[in-house]
């Protein structure tokens, strides 16, 4: 399993002085040198945190792979279409919430999200949907030609008993079963942790996991490097 980091909130971080510093495309680096496979950056439309500026310096300086997390509107794509990441992952976005609240609705927009995979592949962009751990939403992934999904793992890391945390640990696994039957590439994020990442990592359909918000806190005690290095020992720990 690899991990890439989601180096967001140092941009949030960045962006409560509207200064330069700290600069999310460092602490990417310094994420790579750490044992990053991947890093991660939302553009938002918003543009809360993370800027075009950054993905564009991403693209040019990181050695690793860029997911780029968007939602499928025409001005993000067509950027995308412009600084070709390795991977888009498709999400839904609300203005209002504070951070991805649930999957993309992949069966209700097929064709729109079918559409988007297509223009996207003609860069030879990969493209992930980010989906919640449900056969239906999956199989739809697959119908829309995307290469991936990446299970939503919110529920998972919100869960309140151990029991539920079971329930939807389970969910997951199923799903990432289901993916890999289908052909598709499997990811995992939302929510982790170093408390609850464990159980993921020991799901050997997933390939891949995504983590931000965790190690970005960690790393304003420990300093960023370190905060990677424990999770990647973690993530390789299986
Ligand atoms: N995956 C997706 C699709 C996301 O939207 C996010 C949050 O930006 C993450 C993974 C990472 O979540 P967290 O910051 O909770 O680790």
């Amino acid at each position: 399993m690899r991990l890439a980091v989601n180096i967001d909130h140092i941009a949030t971080l960045r962006q409560a002085r509207g200064d330069q510093q700290p600069d999310p495309v460092a602490a990417a680096h310094i994420a790579e040198r750490a044992g990053a496979e991947g890093v991660v950056c939302h553009l938002r439309e918003d543009r809360r945190h993370v800027q075009e500026s950054d993905v564009r310096r991403l693209r040019q300086t990181i050695k690793s792979k860029l997911d780029l997390e968007m939602a499928a509107v025409e001005e993000i794509v067509r950027f995308a279409m412009e600084v070709v990441p390795d991977l888009v992952t498709l999400v839904p976005e609300r203005r209002e919430e504070l951070t991805t609240e649930g999957g993309l609705d992949v069966r209700a927009h097929l064709p729109l999200i079918a559409d988007v995979v297509k223009q996207l592949h003609e860069k030879k962009i990969h493209v992930s949907l980010f989906v919640d751990p449900v056969p239906d939403q999956v199989e739809a992934a697959k119908a829309s030609g995307s290469d991936k999904i990446e299970i939503h793992t919110g529920e998972y890391a919100n869960a309140q008993s151990e029991d539920e945390q079971r329930r939807h640990l389970q969910h997951i696994r199923q799903i990432a079963e289901l993916g890999k039957r289908l052909g598709l590439g499997v990811n995992a994020g939302h929510g982790l942790t170093y408390d609850n990442v464990l159980p993921i990592v020991r799901i050997s359909s997933i390939d891949e996991i995504s983590i931000g918000h965790a190690i970005v806190t960690r790393a304003v005690f420990v300093g960023m490097e370190r905060a990677v290095r424990e999770m990647v020992q973690l993530v390789k720990s299986h």
